[in-house]
């Protein structure tokens, strides 16, 4: 039985009283029947750690450098993140494939540099509305976990996948869930595949879920949480969210 997990991406918003004002009202909230996480800017991560240290909710980066270290000026390494304690960082998110240019092999080469400092590399796939129109949603999607799994070998066991259909985020038209559970279908299988243990990779969906559709999409049988945008940024609703996995 796989645990429900629940990413709070905050993407670029935040300031140091927000993030602390809606930190607080999640540790209030707590315990949540699933595992909880915020991925945060990297500037706030100190602070979020701080705030965190023994909760159970884990914080983590939105996006870790493919180097160990050296001249890669505004980069952030994994060893980096792994000091502040981050238990997750997302890797290959459409966002940064589609505005800094990121390859699957780039995407590939995080998540290696990831679980290397013991971080999981949460692992974003999804197509673009023109994809999906056009039937090559399974052809994108195994293409981008395909070169993950990889790069990976055995330890891509260790991942956790994003379905992020690029269509549905942010857009307010959130896949429905027998939309995500194929895909999801399809992603399992593909891990299945590739002899990684698929039966306990979390396959998390992100795109639009809000308080009012997550009951619905975490019910589906390889749908095992949500990576959230927009809605992990209101602390009521957000924890109606991480209470819908269970
Ligand atoms: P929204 O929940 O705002 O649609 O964003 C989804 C997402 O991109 C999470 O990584």
């Amino acid at each position: 039985m796989r645990r429900k997990l629940v990413v709070g991406n905050w993407k670029m918003h935040g300031s140091r009283a927000a993030n602390a004002e809606l930190l607080a009202a999640l540790a209030a909230a707590r315990p949540f029947a699933a595992d909880v996480a915020v991925c945060v800017p990297c500037v706030f991560i100190g602070e979020t750690a701080a705030q965190l240290a023994g909760s159970d909710i884990a914080w983590g980066a939105q996006d870790v450098s493919a180097h160990a270290q050296g001249a890669y000026t505004g980069e952030v390494s994994a060893a980096m993140l792994a000091e502040y304690g981050c238990r997750y960082a997302i890797v290959g998110h459409s966002e940064r494939r589609q505005y800094h240019a990121e390859s699957d092999a780039l995407v590939a080469a995080k998540a290696q540099a990831a679980l290397a400092r013991a971080i999981t590399p949460i692992v974003c796939v999804g197509e673009t509305l023109a994809e999906r129109d056009g039937g090559r949603t399974e052809t994108v999607v195994t293409r981008q976990l395909g070169a993950v799994i990889a790069a990976l070998g055995a330890r891509a066991a260790q991942m956790v996948v994003a379905y992020e259909p690029v269509w549905a985020i942010g857009t307010g038209r959130t896949a429905t869930p027998d939309q995500a559970q194929a895909v999801h279908a399809v992603l399992r299988a593909q891990l299945q595949a590739a002899g990684a243990d698929a039966a306990g990779v979390r396959l998390l969906y992100g795109g639009s879920v809000k308080a009012d559709n997550a009951v619905e999409l975490f019910a589906m049988p390889d749908i095992d949480g949500g990576l959230i945008g927009g809605a992990s940024l209101k602390a009521a609703e957000f924890t109606v969210i991480c209470n819908a996995a269970r």
